[in-house]
């Protein structure tokens, strides 16, 4: 079978970081495809190969990898692509297009509009398969979101349809769902009779001034919050599914999010120097704090407080589930630290469990020590990028990585006010955390977590 996959915004920020390594990584790996690249930046594949690819690369990747000057305005445009796919597929009996738009959510309508236009004009004699691979944010807002869904859901099935959120194909997200599922002792402990707050933060280092054209209409909100942070909230406090199917999964997913309410408690604002060299005044918020709850049955009470944006001193991406500390009462002793889960993705995966233990030469002291589990020390640092688990389940049509439409949908609910609100916020220093999160903080009792609040194992 010819397979191509035709990449919208091919000579983009997510293409040339993210996708062409996977595809690469892939086609090393004997995955047969092929790739066209579409985009403006450049007239020829030459040119295209030479800014966007390392000079290093394999042949097995590069010679399989075309490029399109493609503008989607040009009144040709369909006619364009038509003839380049013709071409590209002369002679085969079977053939297999992936559309996939990683591109401004605005310009998905057009996008799709085209890609059923060149799909009546092909009228290639041979077996046609096709997919469509849509990046997130999927949609704007909620109402967006249905409508590019309708459009969508028009020209393609929900089976050729993959919403991608790339947080599914990383390895700490998948073993949230092991760690919980197969593991009794943590059963047990994991609802709201045990878990005080759970705290999830996302501190980056870099700015978004080079794709400040992407960003700027996008946010913090639509760039994370609706997408990596609701997936880990439901990966956090979604019911034992009946299987780790892809559909029993999202049966859990849907109840968790159906319960969250749309978010009230939020602060956002946006670094200091963004925009400076865009000759114009950029509001859009690259920082937020927040704070939710999952209203279900064992969750119902646990605060769970978000905080995540750009331009941080350190990169910072942890997880911390907070237990209740019932013993410093029993014991009488206000000394005594409570018990804790850090699932910590950056800079490196490990999960570490917090416990008491006694220290040397004192009279019944005890100190939070760690227990550590090292992804890469236990099972050696080949993980596969996230991306690459992506394109590996779209090319082997496994819907297990990817979020739901009815998902997306609850998602946009949620966040809804904090798209609807017109605050500016706070400008903050580069490198500084935002005064709003530490208020946050200040406002319902509790401490960021920071790492040196455990002894190292
Ligand atoms: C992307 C966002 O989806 O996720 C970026 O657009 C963000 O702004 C990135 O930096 C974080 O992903 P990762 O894989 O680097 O944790």
């Amino acid at each position: 079978m010819k397979r191509i996959i035709i990449q919208y915004g091919g000579t983009g920020d997510l293409a040339l970081k993210k996708l062409y390594p996977a595809y690469q990584n892939l086609m090393e790996k004997q995955y047969s495809f092929s790739v066209l690249a579409l985009g403006r930046r450049y007239t020829t594949r030459e040119e295209f190969l030479l800014n966007s690819v390392s000079p290093s690369a394999p042949a097995s990747f590069t010679d399989n990898l075309d490029y399109l000057y493609y503008d989607m305005a040009d009144t040709d445009a369909v006619s364009i692509l038509t003839k380049k796919l013709r071409s590209m597929i002369e002679g085969s009996d079977e053939v297999e297009f992936i559309y996939y738009l990683a591109l401004q959510p605005s310009l998905y309508e057009d996008a799709i509009h085209q890609i059923k236009a060149i799909d009546a004009s092909l009228d290639c004699c041979c077996t046609l398969t096709k997919k469509i691979v849509v990046e997130k944010p999927f949609g704007f807002d909620l109402e967006s979101a249905l409508r590019y869904n309708e459009i969508l859901e028009k020209a393609f099935t929900d089976k050729e349809i993959f919403r991608v959120d790339h947080y599914l194909g990383k390895e700490f997200m998948q073993n949230l769902l092991l760690m919980r599922f197969h593991n009794d002792i943590i059963r047990r402990i994991w609802d709201n009779r045990t878990i005080e707050s759970i705290q999830i933060i996302f501190d980056e280092t870099h700015g978004v001034d080079q794709r400040l054209g992407f960003y700027e209409k996008i946010g913090v909100v639509r760039d994370t919050i609706q997408n990596h942070i609701m997936q880990i909230v439901t990966y956090l406090t979604m019911s034992e599914p009946a299987s780790l199917s892809p559909e029993d999964i999202s049966v859990e997913k849907e109840k968790v999010l159906r319960s969250i309410s749309p978010v009230r408690e939020f602060h956002m604002g946006r670094y200091e120097s963004l925009g400076v060299n865009s000759g114009h005044v950029v509001q859009t918020p690259t920082y937020a704090a927040l704070k939710l709850f999952v209203n279900t049955y064992y969750f119902a009470d646990i605060p769970i407080y978000v905080r995540t944006g750009k331009m941080q001193k350190e990169a910072k991406s942890l997880i911390y589930i907070k237990f209740k500390n019932t013993t410093k009462e029993v014991m009488h002793d206000q000394s005594i630290a409570e018990n804790g889960v850090i699932i910590t993705i950056h800079p490196e995966l490990t999960i570490d469990i917090s416990m008491n233990l006694k220290m040397p030469n004192t009279s019944w002291k005890s100190k939070p020590v760690r227990f550590r589990f090292n992804q890469s020390e236990t099972f050696g640092a080949n993980t596969p990028e996230a991306y690459e688990q992506i394109v590996q389940k779209i090319l082997i049509a496994d819907k297990s990585l990817f979020p739901t439409m009815k998902e997306i949908t609850e998602s946009w609910r949620i966040v809804e006010p904090m798209l609807e609100s017109d605050l500016v916020g706070e400008v903050y220093p580069i490198r500084t955390l935002p005064r709003f999160a530490s208020q946050l903080a200040k406002d319902n009792h509790f401490t960021w977590f920071d790492e040196t609040q455990i002894a190292k194992p």
